[in-house]
């Protein structure tokens, strides 16, 4: 059901996969919708491709390798200066990487790009966001976080690097940093919400060098859900009227489900938030 009004989206993954058919989506409801992408080229295209598929001439574009939390700065200025306001902030782009990169700031791959940058972008945006409100944070997290296995004294996983497990402890960081940021939204007028896209058919299964390219057969691939149908819960988790308020939550197939009894723990949350703006140089604590 599209919402009463137009809202201003900003959502990041935007030239591919889940994050590209949400955006699409989200689109042809008529809302504006900024995507991000690290390519200017691919992100310039997506843009005009789903403003002529939807016919909403409101789809814009801004560049970022969101792996690097100095870009991730420089796009929440650009957000900044170019959405005086900012309705809904979807948090899609991630990636697996089967072996440890570290990144020019010295953060591991997977840590810095699935967790620290959400992280670090929403916290950037919080202000615009609640002078916005009711506005909407959307997590695209995964239930692969079942898998985690959080080491709060190599979160980055410098002794022994698994990439299965390094991604699944970035998702259950995506769920940990959910629940906390709604604790600390509360009352604001905006909401945080977590979700599950199910096993979908994109780019990411089929990551150069990685395992999971070469474990996932064409025809398993057939069984996966499309971007679309993987987009879904994210669409109705940004716009949907029906989950106006509801904060804090779990979604998959939209419905509220529980995640891991571990992603609830609100002193890991804590711990984590902590963690997360001391390497990320935040110092507002919004409602902390
Ligand atoms: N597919 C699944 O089965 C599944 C299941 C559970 C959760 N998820 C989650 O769903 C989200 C979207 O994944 P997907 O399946 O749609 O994968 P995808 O097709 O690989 O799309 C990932 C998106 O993130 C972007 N991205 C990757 N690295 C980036 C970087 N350093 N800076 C900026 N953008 C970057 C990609 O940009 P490019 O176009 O430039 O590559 C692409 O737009 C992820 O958070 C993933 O963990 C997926």
């Amino acid at each position: 059901m599209p919402s009463p009004e137009p809202r201003t989206v900003l959502i990041t993954g935007a030239t591919g996969g889940i994050g590209r058919a949400a955006a699409r989506a989200i689109a042809a409801q008529g809302h504006r919708v900024i995507l991000v992408g690290r390519s200017a080229a691919k992100a310039e295209a997506t843009a005009a491709e789903l403003r002529q598929a939807t016919g909403n001439p409101a789809v814009d574009f801004l560049v970022a390798d969101l792996s690097s939390l100095a870009e991730v700065r420089r796009l929440a200025a650009q957000v900044l200066e170019r959405c005086p306001q900012l309705h809904v902030l979807i948090n899609n782009a991630g990636a697996f990487f089967a072996r440890r990169y570290v990144t020019a700031e010295g953060l591991e791959m997977t840590f810095a790009l699935d967790h620290l940058s959400p992280f670090l972008l929403t916290n950037l945006l919080l202000e615009r966001l609640q002078a916005s409100a009711p506005a909407r944070v959307v997590v695209v997290a995964s239930a692969t976080e079942r898998n985690a296995k959080l080491d709060w004294d190599d979160l980055q996983m410098a002794r022994r690097y698994n990439g299965f497990q390094a991604y699944a402890n970035a998702k259950r960081c995506n769920l940990l940093f959910t629940y906390e940021l709604a604790r600390r939204l509360a009352g604001t007028g905006v909401t945080a919400n977590a979700l599950h896209p199910g096993a979908v058919a994109t780019g990411i299964w089929s990551r150069p060098f990685g395992p999971l390219g070469f474990l996932v057969h064409p025809l398993t691939r057939l069984a996966m859900r499309s971007p679309e149908q993987g987009a879904e819960t994210v669409v109705y988790l940004a716009t949907s009227p029906e989950v106006e308020g509801v904060t804090g939550r779990y979604f998959v197939d939209c419905r509220p489900r529980y995640s891991s009894r571990a992603s609830q723990d609100p002193e890991a949350a804590r711990r984590l938030w902590e963690i997360s703006a001391q390497l990320c140089g935040v110092t507002a604590e919004p409602n902390a």
